[in-house]
């Protein structure tokens, strides 16, 4: 198998608690390469900007006053199966449904204070990590 990327940002609520070292171990202690990564705030425009797929739904204003109302470090991935390995490791969106010993099982609070995003997809993932990073950071 190739080795192939995903994106993740460990959102406001886990960074402001203090979990960013924990989840990052985590995700490194399975095989996952952090390839970029960084400490940073989104404003509401930006916020806005990236989930813009979310634009209809009912949280999206929420959304967006959550995800630029505190500091949150975005990073790319390397691994094998990358998206889908990093999907199971996080857990389903809603950390009440989500398996014993994901992330979000570990450190999520509600649906909306979830710890953690994970790409969706190998296309999504490309081009959130472009959201974030230039192509000098992307560089190994
Ligand atoms: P994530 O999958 O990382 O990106 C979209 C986010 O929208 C999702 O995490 C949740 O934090 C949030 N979200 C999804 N569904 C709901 C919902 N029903 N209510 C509130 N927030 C939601």
């Amino acid at each position: 198998m190739t080795t192939t990327k995903t994106f993740t940002m460990i959102k406001p609520d886990a960074v402001t608690a203090g979990n960013s070292g924990a989840i990052i171990k985590i995700i490194e202690a399975h095989g996952f390469v952090v390839s970029a990564m960084k400490l940073t705030q989104l404003t509401a425009a930006q916020a806005g900007q990236f989930y813009g797929i979310h634009k209809e739904r009912p949280f999206y204003n929420d959304l967006v006053d959550y995800m630029s109302g505190g500091p949150i470090i975005p990073m790319i991935l390397e691994k094998e199966n990358a998206v889908e390995d990093f999907r199971a490791l996080i857990g389903a969106t809603n950390p009440v449904e989500a398996a014993e010993g994901t992330i979000r099982k570990l450190f999520a609070t509600s649906i909306s204070a979830n710890a953690i995003h994970g790409s969706d997809s190998h296309k999504n993932a490309l081009i959130e990590g472009d959201f974030f990073f230039s192509n000098l950071e992307k560089m190994k």
